[in-house]
């Protein structure tokens, strides 16, 4: 069975007293409202990481999330975090490739191979995100596109380690325009990518790993989405920094 999750990036938002009173009320109300099959993920930044691990102490729903880590163990990379470090304080999910990072901090697929390793070696689970442009969905082949950078960044990994893998798909033109994917966009995509994985790793391993949509989810949308065959939940940007639009997005599965 797939994991369902329900991860929320915040992005560079929220200082530290706001992200602790965002994180104390999504734990306090998915005590009381989400099922125990639905894995939440504050994905937080890192000044927040060790706060937020101490406060989801105690939560049996609610996970810690780190936006991004570096791929060397240490060293001189100032400004830079290790997987390590992110272990120490009790991270359990890294977000990898998010398109923000891929294009504003030149991420290329080469790197982010590297950073499924090191993450993977520190025993945490990346959450690797991949997602095509306006300009691939009108003019190009966006499978092919959002394909490659999967059969880039990860098919090196042996069966045993792709299975501990997330994927998230964000298409570009829907990340914080409030245009969201239609669920037939969404689900073919999905099927699509997890049919490539099953062409390299066969259907078994295929459908053991999680494929969540992120591009404007919210409330209203969320139920058409999850309810797709293939969507296993969401990587969530603006509505996860209110509790109650990210905890009733948790419900809508
Ligand atoms: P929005 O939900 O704000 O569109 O952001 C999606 C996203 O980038 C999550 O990583």
């Amino acid at each position: 069975m797939r994991k369902k999750i329900v991860a929320g990036n915040w992005k560079m938002n929220n200082d530290i007293s706001e992200g602790l009173k965002l994180a104390s009320e999504v734990v306090n109300m998915a005590a009381d409202e989400i099922s125990s099959d639905v894995t939440m993920v504050l994905i937080t930044p890192y000044i927040h990481l060790k706060s937020v691990s101490d406060l989801l102490k105690g939560s049996e729903n609610v996970f810690l999330g780190s936006q991004n880590c570096h791929e060397q163990e240490s060293g001189a990379f100032t400004g830079e975090i290790s997987a390590a470090m992110l272990k120490s304080v009790g991270t359990q999910y890294v977000v990898l490739g998010h398109s923000e990072r891929r294009e504003y901090f030149e991420e290329s697929d080469e790197v982010l191979a590297a950073k499924t390793d090191i993450v993977l070696k520190h025993e945490m689970t990346p959450i690797f995100c991949c997602g095509e442009s306006l300009d691939i969905r009108e003019n190009a082949d966006p499978y092919a596109y959002v394909k490659q950078q999967i059969t880039n960044s990860l098919f090196h990994l042996p069966e045993e380690e792709i299975l501990k893998v997330v994927i998230a798909y964000e298409p570009i033109w829907a990340i914080g325009t409030g245009k969201t994917a239609s669920k037939e966009q969404a689900q073919e995509m999905h099927a699509s990518l997890r049919e490539h994985i099953a062409g390299k790793y066969g259907a078994t391993v295929a459908n053991e790993i999680s494929i969540l949509y992120g591009g404007s989810a919210k409330p209203s949308n969320a139920p058409e989405l999850f309810a797709c065959e293939d969507v296993d939940g969401g990587l969530i940007g603006g509505a996860s920094l209110k509790s109650r639009d990210f905890i009733d997005i948790a419900k809508s599965f």
